[in-house]
């Protein structure tokens, strides 16, 4: 049994400070709890769940440098035709390296949960083979959950969907898509309707790149949302990106707003990567590339953030620091009133385990898993502010790692002497 004490416990309201642990899970939340035979002192530091990046593609992790990967335009669709390149000369072995050190990167940033989405537009499968054995050799350590993604197509290139089948067969978690990169608005649609029925008849999840694009004419969120929408599954869809949502008028957006309310859809945000791919042909102003991230939030309707690229050719400097994103997020989004940065910690948490159907075994509370972090900061409000270190990451009630506290508290002998 172990006991951690002295904790600032995120979205805890009645001052429960200790938390007890037993064989991995959390059986006790409270003051004056009974002693354990270990107890660990967290310096009044904020606690809170592990952090959760809803969409990652970690078969591209670190190709930004390969021959034939730099994208000049800085745009998404030069970024899929870079990849086609790229992706001709991945092995088994090199896809595998390279998704251990992305997660690896992660993880030390006290991620605990991904979803990846994984390129299967691709005869070999070579990526999806690498992370399904990945997904089972770390499963006590970190929860994956695989995209089947075709990032060239489900029609565009010859067989995607065919491919998505297999990928679902061999033990794909989500059916994905990418209605706004197939060649007519009518195929895009097509693709939309059969993800659906693929989800439907493997009884997985869907998260689909969604209008991932600043032409507001793209609005395959609203076929998606519909066609979930009628088979009673929106709680088990995500819509990613939905960049040009940023961009549609208030009438249609607000109305869509009320639809997505109904369905329970999730929507996923990637606040650097679209800052950086969106707005290329703008002149000035150029738009931000984010979907209403704000409004969502104030509607009720779940959204939360991702990471989405680590030095790919889509984005050359992503790193997996989940707390770089919330602050760019909240930048890009103008999430900053002190409500709001009071909860904001929700959009790398709380929220990307609902998109992640996660929420059984997530959070802080007795009877699930000792899965948290421990923050170098006293409040969610200073969190946020002093864009603070994970001290330690605890999984199953055990250190994934901890490190020493830097010490902000310095003393500059310029100040001391005018003091
Ligand atoms: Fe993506």
């Amino acid at each position: 049994m172990k006991k951690f004490t002295n904790a600032r416990i995120y979205r805890q309201h009645d001052h429960a400070s200790e938390i007890l642990v037993d064989k991995g899970v959390i059986t006790q939340i409270g003051t004056n709890l009974p002693e354990a035979d270990e107890e660990i002192d967290l310096g009044g530091r904020l606690v809170v769940p592990p952090y959760v990046d809803a969409h990652l593609h970690l078969d591209y992790v670190y190709t930004a440098r390969n021959e034939g990967a730099t994208n000049t335009s800085g745009t998404l669709f030069e970024g899929i035709a870079r990849w086609h390149d790229v992706k001709k000369t991945q092995t088994l072995e090199d896809a595998r390296e390279r998704a251990l050190k992305g997660i690896e990167e992660e993880v030390s940033k006290g991620v605990q949960f991904i979803r990846t989405h994984i390129d299967v537009d691709d005869p070999k499968l070579t990526g999806l083979k690498a992370m399904l054995e990945i997904r089972e050799q770390l499963r006590d350590n970190v929860t994956i959950q695989i995209v089947a993604f075709p990032q060239e197509g489900m029609y565009a290139y010859k067989g995607g969907d065919e491919m998505i089948e297999e990928a679902l067969k061999m033990g794909a978690d989500c059916v994905g898509g990418i209605p706004h990169f197939e060649w007519a608005r009518e195929i895009g649609e097509k693709s939309v309707r059969r993800t659906v029925e693929l989800a439907e008849k493997y009884g997985k999840l869907i998260d689909v790149h969604c209008d991932e694009t600043d032409d507001v004419m793209s609005r395959f969120v609203e076929l998606l949302n519909a066609l979930v929408m009628i088979e009673g599954i929106g709680a088990r869809t995500t819509a990613s990106h939905t960049c040009s949502f940023g961009s549609v008028d208030n009438a249609y957006a607000y109305r869509m707003m009320g639809l997505f309310q109904k369905s329970g859809m999730n929507f996923t945000a990637n606040p650097t990567e679209n800052a950086y791919l969106q707005g290329r042909q703008d002149s000035y102003p150029k738009r931000r590339g984010l979907t209403r991230v704000k409004e969502m939030w104030e509607n009720g309707i779940n959204v939360c953030f991702g990471q989405d690229s680590i030095n790919d050719p889509w984005y050359p400097v992503g790193n997996g620091n989940m707390m770089n994103i919330l602050d760019n997020g909240i930048h890009l989004a103008q999430i900053m009133s002190f409500d709001e940065l009071d909860r904001c910690l929700d959009l790398i948490t709380y929220n990307g385990a609902k998109t992640l159907n996660v929420e059984d075994r997530y959070g802080i509370e007795v009877g699930k898993p000792a899965n948290f972090l421990v923050l170098n900061a006293n409040t969610p409000f200073e969190a946020v502010r002093q864009r603070a270190d994970v001290l330690a990451s605890i999984r199953n009630g055990e250190y994934l790692f901890k490190r020493p506290a830097p010490s902000y508290e310095i003393e500059i002998d310029l100040f001391r002497k005018t003091r």
